[in-house]
């Protein structure tokens, strides 16, 4: 009677088969586990100093310029960490780097900005993405760098979020939240580490904003 079962009706072969996969996607979970840690731990100031490519820089890349460009390879753009460039015209030490990106993420977080904008993928479409608003060309070329009086790009977006309504650019108003000068510090800080990250190409229309920009339009969100 047994030798006439078919394989499909075997107790143990469905045993076996389920230990297998079982261990399998085990050994998956672990690998994909380790290798996602290592992708999204952030890097060291001696990384951005020898030139190694990070997912995730060190927070004293605020000291460095960041450009966004096409990578043919990947067919987005990544974030390229150019040359040292003064932030709020300084060079910051890594422990000062460190705590004044704790501070923009403090205070993006009390204020809640994700009620209406979206960082990294999280919060509402109310408002522009923030996650490459550091990028976003209307900070310099004259344009909000112009209109808020100040000579630097980080000046003009601590401008920005001490007094939005003073700036409306778009058909809906950033109401006041009450950000003191250090917070917007913080705060730009905070944005522009979030531009640096790799993000795989997310969010996917910012570079067509950019490029609508160029043509000529302002409301390029
Ligand atoms: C009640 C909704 C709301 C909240 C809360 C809010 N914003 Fe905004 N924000 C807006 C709107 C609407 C705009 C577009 C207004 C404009 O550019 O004139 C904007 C624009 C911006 C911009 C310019 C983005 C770009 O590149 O065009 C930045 C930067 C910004 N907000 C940062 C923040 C930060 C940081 C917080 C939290 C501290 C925050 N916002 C909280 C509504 C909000």
């Amino acid at each position: 009677m047994e030798e006439n079962l078919s394989v499909w009706t075997s107790i143990s072969f469905w045993r076996r088969s389920a230990a297998w996969v079982t261990g399998f996607a085990t050994i998956l979970l672990i690998w994909l586990t380790f290798d996602t840690i290592g992708q999204i731990t952030m890097g060291t100031d001696k990384d951005l100093q020898s030139g190694v490519t990070k997912r995730v820089p060190a927070p004293t890349v605020i000291n460095y310029h960041i450009d966004y460009k096409m990578s043919q390879k990947r067919g987005h753009e990544v974030p390229v960490i150019g040359h040292k460039e003064p932030f709020f015209g300084k060079e910051w030490s890594i422990k000062d780097a460190r705590a004044l990106l704790h501070l923009g993420k403090l205070t993006v977080q009390a204020k809640n900005c994700m009620d209406c904008h979206t960082l990294l993928g999280n919060g509402a479409y109310y408002a522009p993405d923030l996650t490459k608003a550091w990028l976003d060309p209307k900070w310099n070329n004259g344009t909000m760098e112009g209109i808020t009086g100040k000579k630097t790009k980080e000046e003009a977006i601590a401008e920005f979020l001490q007094h939005p309504s003073r700036y409306p650019t778009h058909a809906r108003k950033m109401p006041n939240l009450g950000i003191t000068a250090k917070e917007a510090q913080g705060i730009v800080a905070f944005l522009k580490h979030m531009s640096s990250i790799d993000t795989n190409g997310f969010p996917r229309n910012f570079s067509k904003t950019v490029d609508q920009y160029k043509a000529g339009g302002t409301n390029a969100h």
